[in-house]
């Protein structure tokens, strides 16, 4: 018996909430391991609809959720969700939520400055969530972020807050923003300590006995390979390591842990914010995949790019995200299709290259090379077995295969939680 382990292989919103769902249902704790509330999925469950951006997906089934210390907490955004889904009949509380109490706090000095920077950089701007994730990460790297664990530490506190303000202060003065003070950030934190505090915990000492108690771990990642801080197209990336590696570190268990390694891709690509995108459609075909594919961004709502399968791109993603398998997503969308383009290859200044280079100017100037292959005209929509699919669709998807070196796993044809095509469970790997 395995542990999953759960990332998006392209720009992120793969549709990776129902899957994760999907896979809680037969976990027994779900754990977030990085990034923050600039993440977003939607739930459906019977008649509810679950809105969740930091609470892990396990909470809905009724799991423990674990915050781990690679996230990065915007303590009123929490308690907000929480309130929220308390309010659809959900019973969070520390026996059901743990919190690593090692997690670095979001303050809104953060936000103030992701905003204000984004505004600054005009042209180069990165498209970020504004909701001061990167500033968040900058902080704790550079030792002075405020943890959920200083909360109780009054005199901690104190002179972690002059330290920090003293850097943010110079930056929003220096950006024409405006400054914070001590009393406005320490206002902040005596109204959610009371809140906050009971949920913190030392996760990775749980987290060890819930393994040697056999007990099956899910760890959920958000964002995805592409807007990886290290592996994506830098800088047009989130401040975190999306990798499956950083479920160890970003909860604290073994590297080993981290089990069987589900990518998640969808049967085409999006991306929201700014950067390259090889295989971007700006016709009315890139619409009809967006109008299909409802894809507005959950968390901003900003209209997603969308374009061809990028095979160049995932196949990179299963090789530095670890992927054991894939999940593929949103196959439907493709469906009364006449033609359909995969990404195999790049041009880049008339020569042909096979992987994606590194440098943004080089990223924004390849062009793709596409094999193409005739389109179904039935609907995969809901469908729940291999039987039930076009045979044109099983060779799109066998292509895939091949040209990725990843099996595909499991298949969603719906946004419905059983309309799901699996050909191996994780767990049991
Ligand atoms: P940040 O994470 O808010 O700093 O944003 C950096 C980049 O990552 C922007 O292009 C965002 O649109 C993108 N991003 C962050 N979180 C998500 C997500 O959950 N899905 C898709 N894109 C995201």
């Amino acid at each position: 018996m395995s542990n999953v382990t759960v990332i998006g292989t392209q720009w992120g919103d793969e549709g990776k909430g129902k899957i994760v769902d999907w896979l809680a249902s037969r976990a027994d704790i779900v754990v977030r391991f990085q990034g923050g509330h600039n993440a977003g999925h939607t739930l459906v469950v019977g008649d509810q609809v679950y809105k969740l951006s930091l609470l892990p997906s396990g909470l809905v089934r009724g799991k423990i959720g674990v915050i781990g210390n690679g996230v990065v907490v915007d303590p009123k955004a929490l308690m907000t969700e929480i309130d929220r889904v308390t309010g659809q009949g959900l019973v969070v509380t520390p026996e059901t939520l743990w919190i690593a109490e090692n997690a670095p706090l979001i303050l809104p000095v953060h936000g103030a400055l992701d905003r204000a920077r984004e505004a600054a950089r005009g042209e180069h701007k990165i498209g970020t969530t504004g909701r001061g994730i990167g500033p968040a990460y900058e902080d704790k790297v550079a030792r002075r972020a405020i943890r959920i664990c200083d909360l109780a530490e009054p005199e901690t506190l104190d002179w972690k807050l002059d330290e920090l303000l003293l850097h943010h202060n110079t930056l929003l003065a220096g950006l024409g923003a405006e400054t914070f003070t001590k009393e406005q950030l320490k206002d902040f934190l005596t109204e959610i300590t009371p809140r906050l505090l009971p949920f913190s915990c030392q996760v990775w000492d749980r987290l060890d006995e819930a393994r040697r108690a056999g007990r099956r771990i899910l760890f959920e990642g958000a964002q995805a390979v592409m807007l990886d801080v290290d592996h994506g197209t830098y800088p047009y990336v989130t401040s975190s390591n999306t990798v499956a590696a950083v479920a160890a570190s970003g909860s604290g268990v073994s590297p080993s842990s981290v089990g069987f390694v589900l990518g998640i891709a969808k049967a085409y690509t999006t991306r929201v914010g700014e950067g390259p995108f090889p295989t971007e459609l700006h016709d009315q075909t890139g619409r009809t995949l967006g109008e299909r594919g409802h894809e507005f961004g959950t968390v901003t709502g900003r209209p997603r790019r969308c374009g061809w399968f990028d095979a160049v791109l995932i196949r990179r993603a299963v090789r530095v995200g670890g992927v054991s398998g894939i999940a593929l997503t949103k196959l439907d969308v493709l469906d009364g299709l006449d033609e359909i383009f995969i990404c195999i290859g790049y041009e880049l200044d008339g020569q042909k290259i096979e992987t994606f280079p590194s440098a943004p100017g080089a990223q924004s100037r390849v062009k793709p090379v596409y094999e193409t292959m005739p389109g179904w005209k039935e609907t995969t929509a809901g469908a729940r077995s291999w039987a039930e699919l076009p045979a044109q669709a099983i060779k799109y998807v066998r292509r895939i295969e091949e040209l990725i070196e990843a099996p595909v796993t499991l298949l969603s044809t719906s946004p419905e939680r059983d309309d799901t095509i699996l050909m191996r469970d994780p767990f049991e790997d």
